[in-house]
């Protein structure tokens, strides 16, 4: 949500700003601006819309030799996707990006307007330019007025301020959202996240919530409320070749056909042959663990749904699955026999890192399933387990859900060996079904042929309805939410069994039912429901490797023995549905509107 680059050095800034943007652009993409300060000039540049646009506005610039500069791409929090909205927000001499919420803007606002200052923009971020040249204005040195700043933010925040009054610094601070800093010798970098720094950086450092400081001369001052500190950097690893389409027509389109692969390597060393090896679990892990509580948001909210049927079922334990948002104001009683469990693909979701902090403040033992190592949630956790999905571009998350799931179905065979709830034959049968699940997720171009042509009669009507039951019922929800992501059509998940207690009312020709219906779990009694829709003229589109005389059109999946390896083929068919659906409907599929990839503000 948001992205934040900087750069001090000698190199061309503008080339190195834009560059990063474009890495974080899918962290929000309503807006973008760049400020740069070399000798005494300052400028800066914004432009509404893609990072395209301000390319574009920019391409006569240049800004080689030494200088400072900041560059953000936004997703609105306050105010709309103007220009003037556009970070970087100026003063009379100096300016700011931000990514996070500063919830006593308003407060701060109201002070400065009453001292006579002129706001630009609706935004609360303009707040932190106008008090650090208030406190400027008032004689204190520059990294003073900005210590005096940060003092005054609360909420959210990840920000990058330079001014004319110290034309070789940054100045930085972070609480709550992420950023980190890259080095390359005398060069420095900050950044949301890696990605831009991939190839330009060789050591980081992640900065810590309450960390701030300035950079000067190829040195970083950093500061916490106890004073100057000493932090360790270390070397950037990562592949940046991952990130890139490779010839698909979207990060989606790719993420999808990725998911056989990627799957592979979520297994790789932890599902042997005849039991669940999870290397970050001490022996001791689940002792004196009786419950497991899961907290998450959106896709990743889905696949804990998934996996407490899976624990409850497999492993006997009881799990409960909360929405973090929820959870954080909801009071909730919290015992010391729980596991704490979050889920996220970027690891910098704020409502569930926040959901994490509070249980850990309750004492409970943490542990996070996460795509992003070194992310917050990663590090705020006791132990985390990695996803190995690779980087997921796509707004629409496709193959961390899948690897999610895939993790939390070997958590809770895991459990069931540990606490010896679940029978060897049965963990056998398991295993045998998680090392099919790879084949089930392999996109054919018939399967994709199919879903191009059937999509074209999906293009309109009043609604879908995603049905299915136990953890067909989840599956549908995600079904339904990445429909509705990149369609912008109205889509909901229901359980099957309940369609008849009040939406069944909606149902005529123009509503779309998307139909699960698995084989091996309660296919009868979904085919009752199904029935029950097309009685009243539903459009049923069913997924089955059953055949199916009342559907209107039919998915034919393959014959599986287990629930979970047609729960992952379903899911691929889901998925390309609303892709192809999406695709002819002109949507921009990677970055949908009004969306972001990664929610740093609650
Ligand atoms: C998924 O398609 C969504 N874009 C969104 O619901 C996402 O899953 C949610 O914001 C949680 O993100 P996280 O997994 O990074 O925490």
């Amino acid at each position: 949500m948001c992205g934040i680059v900087g750069y001090i050095g000698p190199k061309e800034k503008k080339e190195i700003l834009l560059d990063g943007l474009q890495e974080l652009e899918y962290r929000g993409y309503d807006s973008a601006g760049i400020a740069i300060i070399q000798g005494e000039k300052l400028n800066s540049f914004k432009a509404v819309g893609k990072l395209k646009n301000l390319r574009e506005k920019t391409k006569d610039y240049t800004s080689k030799g030494f200088g400072i500069s900041i560059g953000h791409t936004r997703w609105a929090t306050h105010g709309k996707p103007t220009e003037l909205n556009a970070h970087p927000h100026l003063g009379a001499y100096s300016y700011v990006v931000h990514n996070g919420i500063i919830e006593n803007y308003q407060e701060l606002k109201k002070e400065l307007q009453q001292e006579g200052v002129t706001f630009l923009s609706q935004t609360d971020t303009e707040t932190i330019v106008h008090l650090f040249e208030k406190y400027h204005n008032e004689g204190f040195e520059p990294f003073e007025a900005f210590k005096k700043t940060v003092n005054r933010l609360e909420g959210a925040y990840a920000t990058l301020l330079i001014t004319e009054a110290a034309p070789d610094t940054i100045f930085f601070a972070k609480n709550g959202s992420p950023m980190l800093i890259g080095f390359d010798g005398e060069e420095v970098y900050f950044a949301s996240s890696d990605t831009p720094i991939i190839g330009k950086a060789n050591e980081v450092y992640y900065l810590e919530d309450g960390e701030y400081g300035y950079v000067q001369n190829g040195k970083v001052h950093l500061f916490d409320s106890h004073g100057e500190k000493v932090f360790h950097t270390q070397p950037l690893i990562a592949d940046k070749a991952m990130a890139q389409k490779e010839g698909y027509r979207f990060f989606m389109e790719k993420e999808i056909y990725e998911q056989s692969r990627v799957m592979g390597e979520t297994m790789m060393g932890r599902v042997l042959e005849e039991e669940i090896v999870l290397d970050e679990l001490d022996a001791d892990f689940f002792k004196g663990i009786n419950t497991i509580k899961i907290c998450a948001c959106g896709t990743s909210y889905h696949s804990a749904l998934t996996a407490a049927y899976l624990f409850e079922r497999l492993a006997k334990i009881r799990c409960d699955v909360e929405i973090a948002s929820e959870f954080r104001y909801k009071e909730p009683l919290l015992t010391k026999d729980t596991l704490f469990v979050t889920i996220s693909q970027s690891g910098e979701t704020a409502d569930t890192l926040e959901a994490l902090k509070m249980a850990k403040r309750a004492g409970l033992k943490s542990l996070s399933i996460c795509n992003v190592d070194n992310s917050s949630i990663v590090r705020e956790s006791d132990t985390a387990i990695l996803t190995r999905a690779g980087i997921e571009k796509g707004v629409a998350s496709t193959k961390a859900f899948a690897t999610q799931t895939m993790v939390l179905w070997m958590l809770a065979l895991y459990v069931g060996q540990v606490k010896q709830t679940l029978p060897k034959e049965v963990l056998k049968a398991e295993i045998d079904a998680m090392l099919h699940t790879p084949k089930a997720l392999v996109v054919t171009d018939e399967l994709h042929a199919r879903l191009h042509r059937l999509s074209k009669r999906y293009l309109h009507g009043h609604g879908f309805f995603f049905i299915g039951r136990d953890i067909f019922y989840p599956l549908a929800l995600e079904g339904a939410l990445k429909l509705k992501e990149i369609s912008y059509l109205h889509a909901e998940g229901y359980p099957a069994g309940e369609m008849k207690h009040g939406p069944i009312a909606l149902a005529d020709a123009e509503l779309f039912t998307i139909a699960l219906m698995p084989k091996t779990m309660h296919y009868d009694k979904i085919k009752s429901n199904v029935e029950e829709l097309s009685a009243r003229d539903a459009t049923i589109c069913a997924i089955s490797p059953l055949p199916f005389e009342l559907a209107d059109d039919f998915v034919q999946t393959h014959y599986s023995s287990h629930p979970m390896v047609e729960f992952f083929e379903m899911m691929v068919v889901t998925q390309l549905l609303a892709l192809e659906i999406s695709v002819r409907l002109g949507n921009d599929v990677d970055m949908p509107r009004n969306l972001a990839k990664s929610v740093t503000v609650e």
